[in-house]
Formats: structure tokens, sequence, C-alpha cells
């Protein structure tokens, strides 16, 4: 309203003085007074009393409480000169980047467990102070593809997503029901007799990559019958059923509703898995075995089965041969033999978080990826891999920031290993997570802020705040002699890989978030997953880039160097009409 008067003002002090300023009465004069107040006055009424970024409020003034920043920064970050030439030769490098639109003959989907938006801005802060500098600044591999988009996680009947249901919708193209994999919104979740009918089973990349003639492969930090991997294989009303005996224990029967892992080693797609890395012996293996590296442990099977030695049994059957490793070492040797299939198994369950894993026996995911790639690329018609970092999904759950950022550069590292074994020209990299998490990188820390140690106080209860926090989870702290009062973290050692960040509510587990994830592409027709879209859409894509599944009936387009197209038909219409019009004109 105030701006329609003051608009008025001035238009109507316009007229009047353009009319004539020497007939300018005393009402005029008191116009043009009052519209020279209002200006003055405009600055001090445009910021709304209540408003969040409250002038002066965004300025630091913690450097009591916070631990000494790591500030390193550049004396030219204070002029214009660097933004303005770092932003022209970002721009310059962007103009080079061009849309493949060939054949990709392998396709790579890195899959992130649990990696939002926000994980992706503490890792980078992270990686970038462990190198001494101030963080921000810095990027992972994968941020610097050249193509970005945003996928929207949510399933069937969820309004945020477990890795169950979005492992069916990002390597199966099907949203389904949370908890469930493999299958559509028709089997709700434990539904063993709905699990079993073929009609509710959807089918993955994998099964399409291997109709083409690919070879296939799975490499994860987590146990190979996870949510996540076994979107590439499985069917199954529950993600918990990795193995018979959680099946039972519901009273059904695991011999009609088959666990994960079985339907691994026998059923399709996943016998034909020519790599397969990751955790997960215990699942594979009876009660009545011991596991090969813990002797103090055994398989978790109650079924008798040792699926290791059906998996190695049902090779040799086909002629083909396959080898079994548990540790780094064998690893390492089996890059060097010419066996067809390759299962390793790290771990009774999921692999150890890479800051406290034994690199004498366990494998990085950079080493598990570079070997699998080594192995699918003697395949003449290329191949399709899943690779998953799913431990930053699972040290979010304890509220484990620092070892989320950890295993988020882990990841980052896997993916230039691939990158660096293959060739942009005919190699589709897509890198993605299938769902968020609640943590936060909330308050003003001055630039180069150690991400995780750094305070700030309250300016109500003036007790400090940490810079990461999380919603809900275990890291909930109250203060126990004084109920009424926060908790003071100011004596918390947050530097710790244990230390559990602290949230607004307590869960035994801190949940998933329902924000949209963030999707890198780098290679042929990675430009098509630019934009925000369904999670859905990711296969579909890779599909059609390497002319596999349900996408392959859609032709590439016609060149776009090709004139015929409706733009150019609009445009010569128009001249047309122009001309014609311009000429009967003339004629009168
Ligand atoms: C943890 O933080 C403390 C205090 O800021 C610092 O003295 C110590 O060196 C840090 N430890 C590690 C392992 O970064
Ligand atoms: C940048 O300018 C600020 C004043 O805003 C000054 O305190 C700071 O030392 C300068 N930084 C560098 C790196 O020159
Ligand atoms: C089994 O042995 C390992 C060391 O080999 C030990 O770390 C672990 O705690 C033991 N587990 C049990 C259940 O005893
Ligand atoms: C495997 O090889 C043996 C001997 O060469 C042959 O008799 C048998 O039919 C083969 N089996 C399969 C499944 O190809
Ligand atoms: C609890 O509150 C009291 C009083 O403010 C304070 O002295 C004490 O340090 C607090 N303890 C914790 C664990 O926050
Ligand atoms: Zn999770």
């Amino acid at each position: 309203m105030r701006n329609v008067v003051f608009s008025l003002l001035v238009l109507d002090t316009f007229i009047t003085s353009s009319s004539s300023i020497r007939k300018m009465c005393r009402l005029h004069r008191m116009t043009i007074f009052l519209t020279l107040l209002q200006l003055l006055l405009i600055p001090t009424y445009s910021v709304p009393f209540d408003e969040p970024h409250q002038d002066g409020k965004g300025i630091p003034k913690m450097k009591t409480l916070s631990t000494p920043s790591i500030l390193r920064l550049d004396s030219r970050e204070n002029g214009s000169e660097f933004w303005i030439k770092g932003g022209l030769d970002t721009l310059k490098k962007r103009l080079e980047v061009i849309e493949r639109k060939g054949i990709a003959k392998n396709l790579i989907l890195f899959l992130g467990d649990g990696m939002s938006i926000p994980t992706l801005a503490g890792a980078r802060i992270y990686q970038g102070q462990r190198e001494g500098k101030s963080g921000e600044e810095s990027s992972l591999y994968f941020e610097k593809f050249p193509f970005t988009g945003l996928s929207k996680t949510y399933c069937v009947n969820s309004q945020v997503a477990d890795s169950a249901c979005s492992a069916t919708a990002y390597l199966n193209g099907v949203k389904g029901n949370i908890e469930t994999i493999g299958v559509t919104g028709a089997v709700a979740n434990r539904d063993c007799e709905a699990m079993n009918e073929e009609q509710h089973h959807t089918s993955s990349i994998v099964s399409w990559a291997q109709a083409a003639g690919k070879a296939t492969g799975l490499v994860t930090t987590t146990r190979v019958s996870h949510a996540s991997p076994s979107g590439v294989y499985a069917h199954t009303a529950s993600r918990y059923w990795e193995y018979d005996h959680p099946i039972a224990k519901l009273g059904k029967d695991p011999e009609k509703c088959w666990d994960i892992t079985r339907q691994l080693v026998t059923n399709e797609p996943g016998k034909n898995l020519k790599v397969i890395l990751g955790g997960g012996r215990g699942t594979f293996l009876p009660v009545t075995e011991k596991d090969p590296e813990y002797k103090n442990l055994t398989g978790w099977r109650t079924d008798k089965r040792n699926l290791i030695d059906y998996w190695i049994e049902d090779k040799k059957a086909h002629n083909l041969t396959a080898k079994f490793v548990w540790n780094r070492v064998e690893l390492t040797k089996s890059e060097y033999d010419d066996s067809d299939y390759l299962l390793g198994l790290f771990e009774p369950g999921h692999m150890k978080y890479h800051m406290e894993a034994d690199e004498n026996t366990e494998p990085t995911l950079e080493e598990m990826t570079e070997t699998a790639i080594k192995k699918l690329q003697k395949e003449d018609k290329g191949f399709f891999l899943f690779v998953e970092g799913g431990k930053i999904d699972l040290a979010h759950h304890f509220n484990f920031a620092e070892m989320a950022f950890d295993e988020t550069i882990e990841f980052a590292k896997a993916i230039k290993k691939a990158r660096e074994l293959t060739d942009d020209g005919d190699t589709l990299i897509v890198v993605t997570a299938d769902h968020a998490h609640t943590m936060s990188i909330n308050g003003y820390p001055e630039r180069g802020s150690d991400i995780l140690t750094t305070l700030q106080p309250s300016d109500i209860d003036s007790l400090p705040y940490s810079t990461i926090s999380y919603a809900n989870g275990p890291g909930y702290k109250q203060n126990l002699t004084y109920p009424s009062m926060r908790y003071d973290l100011s004596h918390d050692v947050m530097n710790e890989t244990h230390y559990q960040f602290p949230t607004l509510l307590p869960l035994e587990w801190e949940t998933h978030g329902g924000d949209d994830v963030a999707v890198f592409a780098n290679g042929p027709w990675a430009h098509l997953l630019v934009g925000n879209y369904e999670q859905n859409l990711i296969p579909l894509v890779m599909a059609y880039a390497a002319r596999i599944g349900p996408s392959a009936d859609i032709p590439f387009p016609k060149s776009s160097a090709s004139l015929l197209n409706s733009n150019f038909y609009f445009t010569i219409l128009t001249i047309l009409f122009l001309f014609y019009f311009t000429f009967q004109h003339h004629c009168k």
C-alpha cells in the first residue's frame, strides 16, 4: 500500500513539475517535500521487524566459544577480481562442455546411501579442512561432473523413502512400497504370497544389461544382501528377509518365501553377476559353520545351507570358473587371475567404517571398484556396475557426522578411480543418493571454522550450539542435573569418530530426510539428467544411453544440426507472412 501511495506521489510530482515549475502552487511543493521525505525514510522501513536475516545477525561474534578456526584465507578473496575471474573461468569451462550423444557401452551407477545435499557440503568442507584449507571452497570429485539434477525420492506409500523402495526406483524404474524391493506397490510389506506373483515383479537395469549381453557387477560397503544392492537382483516383500531366520520368525515358510541371499545365488539376474563385492558372509553361511575370518563367529542361516559353496558349485556345473575371496590380499590377487566370476565377502556383516577398518584385511571402496571395473572391462559388449557407498547412511543413523563425511570422501575416491579407468565417450557414470538425512549445517560460523567443533551461543539462553546437528537420533542430550536447562556442549569432544551430534528429539536411530537428492552425471546422454524429476527416471535414462531395457525402443533424436525442425518451419512461415503483408500494402 505504501508503495502504491509513493508511486502515485512520484507520478503526480513528475506531471506537475514537468508541466510548469513556475506555476507550482503550495500543494505541489508540499507533495515534493513529502516525496523526498519518503525517499529518506525508505531504508529504515524496508527491513521488516521480524526478518530472520536481520542486519548484523550474520556477523560472527563467536570467538570465545569456538575452537580456533582453520582460517587460511586467500587475501585476494577481499577484492572483486578474484571472484569475477573465478566465475569467468568456470563460465568458459562450461562453454566447452559437450552433450555426448553416442551409445554408452558401459554404465556405472554410484549410490551414496543417505548422501543428502547437506552431507555433500559437510563432507567437502571436512575434506578441505583435512588438507589444511578453510574448506568451504573445496569440491568432492563428482561435484565437478558437467550435469546435475535433483531427484524426488518419496515412495508409493511413504513421504520419506527408505533404501528399499528407493532401490526399486533408481534400479528398476518403478516406485514401490517402503521396505519392499523389486516389487510393485501392489505388494504390501511382508506379503509373501503377493511377492511371489510374477506379475508384481519389477526388473532391474541389471536384467536389461544382461539381456543385451553386457557383463554386470555390484560393489557395496554393506552386506551384499542389504536394501540398496538387493535392488539389483531381488524381489521381496521385506528388506529384512536377508536370510531364512527372520522369515521363519514371522511364522512364514522360508521355502516358499525365499530370502534375499538365496535369490542372489539362485535366481536371475543375481546368479549371472560376474562380480559381487561387499560384506555379509553371515547371510551366506549356516550357524553350524565357522566364519573364515573370526573363528569365534558362525554363519547366520538356520537352514544349513552354505550359499558360498552353492555359488561356486553352480558356476562349476556350468563349466564356469569362479573365485571366492574374503580378504584384501586375495582380492588384489584375483585381479590377475582369469576366473569368470568373483565373489568377495570381507566381513560377516557390513564392512567396517573406513576410519575403523583393518587395511590388511578389508579393501577400500576404491579398491573394490577398481577390481570390479578391470574384471568387467574384459567383456566385449560392455558392462553395468552398481557401486554403493553404504556406510554414509549408517553413520548418519548413529549421528556420527564425521564418519558420514569420511565415507562420502571414500565414495568420491571410488568415483575418481572409475572415471580414470573408463572413457567419457562410451561410459555413462551417474552419481546419486537414495534419500536424504536430517543433518543440517547451521548458525553463522566464521569462514574456515572447524566443521566439527565450532560452537556459537544461543541469543536466548546463552548456551552454545554446534554447527552440525540433527533433527533426531540417539545423540539427544539432556542436562540431567538441571533438567530445565539445555545441555551444555562446551565440554564435549566433537572431533571424535563416535561423537554423536546433538539432536532436537531422542530416537534410537536417526531417520532419513524427505528432501530431494542430487544427481551428478558424466558421459553419453548425461545431459538428460538435468532438472528435477522422479527418482525412477534414473535407470530409464541410463538404459536409453546404452540402448537397453524399456527405453531401447525410443530412438535417438535426429541430429540437432538438421534444420528440419518445427522452429525452422515457424521462422519461414513468419517471414512469408511479413512479405505478404508488406507487398499488399505497397499495392494500395
Ligand atoms: C580436536 O579438537 C581439539 C580442540 O579443538 C584439538 O585440540 C584437537 O587437535 C582435535 N583433534 C583432532 C584429532 O583433530
Ligand atoms: C579482508 O577484509 C577484512 C575486513 O573486512 C579484514 O579483516 C581481513 O583481514 C581481510 N582479509 C584478508 C585475507 O586480507
Ligand atoms: C570375536 O573375535 C574378535 C577378534 O578376532 C573380537 O574382536 C570379537 O569381539 C569377538 N566376538 C565375539 C562375539 O566374541
Ligand atoms: C561341461 O564340460 C563337459 C566336458 O567338457 C561337458 O561334457 C559338459 O556337457 C559341459 N557342461 C555344460 C553345462 O556346458
Ligand atoms: C547443567 O546445568 C548446570 C546449571 O546451568 C550447569 O552447571 C551444568 O554444567 C549443566 N550440565 C550439563 C551436562 O549441561
Ligand atoms: Zn538408512
